[in-house]
């Protein structure tokens, strides 16, 4: 399942993606992922249209890519008020594998702005910016978003947009298959799928609480009918993965030097002071692969700076603590 998807003049290969994750996808922990390998790309965290006008996009850790990172998918949110017409006018600095239109994030200030989950709510706004989106690039153009707002009558309304991505030019979706309102605990609706493949011509990209290869084994049936799928919080728990989706030779993890890496990879690309908060999230992520990794995120807590997290953290990871046991991590 997943050796490849084609997306326009663009064969992923294979079709397992990183999930765009705001805190997170930077260009120093995509870089930590690469080193890794086994995905087909990898997605940049929500880049907001507007800041992204302002940016220096190749030193910006937002936007910045190197080239062992391979495809990466850039990831914007709009609402339609953004100059989207000098936003493509300036996108071919990025050497982006595609352009991804945030359809499916639900924070409150996210909604605020009129992107993600409010975009997709607003059918005329979403046909507009498509379509605006769609006059200014003629490059790879994907979607993701969530099975929408009402749990029980969605069907009509996810139809109908399936139909408006088909009809302006989407070349894939990846479906969150979780409802607006639905926190990240809440069971995913992997069972949706067939449904959802089965209604439209683009390639589905399945994604929500996926953790272990075993999980579409055991589930087959769910994810046969799926073009690919995109693995978010396991792949910051465990940036190596892929490689198990792919089918590759298992690498000795040696986790104190992997957080180490991260931590040399972030500060060579940002400031300490924006590094704080980005080891401060990578990290809570990576101490599920402990069994007392609590103990983990609660050392770095006190920490006055990324020099101070670093102390915590390998004070605690070369200690060589036990591993969570079992064979992959539930969210749920
Ligand atoms: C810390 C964090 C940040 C996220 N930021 C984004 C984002 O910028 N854009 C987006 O489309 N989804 C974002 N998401 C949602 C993920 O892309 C993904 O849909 C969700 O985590 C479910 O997948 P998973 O169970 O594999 O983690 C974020 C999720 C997390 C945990």
């Amino acid at each position: 399942m997943f050796e490849t998807l084609a997306v326009g003049d663009t064969t992923f290969a294979p079709a397992l993606f990183l999930a765009p994750m705001e805190g997170i996808t930077n260009s120093a922990f995509r870089r930590l992922v690469s080193d890794f390998g086994g995905y087909g790309a990898l997605y940049t965290e929500m880049l907001s249209a507007g800041a992204y006008l302002q940016e220096k996009s190749r030193e910006s850790p937002y936007t910045r890519k190197r080239p062992c990172e391979g495809p990466v998918i850039y990831q914007f949110g709009a609402s339609g008020t953004e100059d989207l017409e000098a936003l493509f006018r300036k996108l071919p600095e990025l050497d982006a594998a595609a352009v991804d239109l945030n359809l499916g994030c639900p924070a409150p200030k996210i909604r605020a702005h009129g992107w993600g989950v409010a975009l997709c709510a607003d059918f005329p706004r979403l046909r507009e910016v498509l379509e605006r989106i769609r006059r200014n690039y003629q490059g790879n153009l994907t979607v993701k978003c969530r099975l929408g707002d009402d749990p029980g009558n969605w069907r009509e309304g996810f139809l109908e947009r399936l139909r408006l991505f088909e009809d302006v030019g989407v070349q894939a979706v990846t479906v969150h298959v979780r409802f607006s309102g639905e926190k990240l605990k809440r069971r995913p609706r992997w069972e949706e799928y067939p449904w959802i493949a089965a209604n439209t011509r683009l390639p589905v990209i399945g994604n929500g609480d996926i953790c272990h290869p075993s999980d579409l084994e055991r589930n087959r049936a769910f994810f046969e009918p799926l073009a690919g799928i995109m693995l978010g919080r396991i792949a910051v728990v465990k940036p190596w993965i892929f490689r198990e989706f792919a089918g590759l030779p298992p690498l000795e993890i040696d986790h104190a030097e992997v957080w180490d890496r991260l931590y040399r990879y972030t500060l060579e690309d940002m400031p300490p002071e924006r590094a704080f908060g980005r080891l401060m999230d990578f990290t809570y992520f990576f101490a599920k692969n402990f069994f007392f990794g609590h103990q983990l995120y609660k050392g770095i807590q006190k920490a006055q700076d990324a020099a101070g997290i670093r102390e915590a953290a390998l004070r605690f990871l070369e200690a060589k603590p036990t591993l969570q046991p079992g064979q992959g991590l539930s969210f749920t």
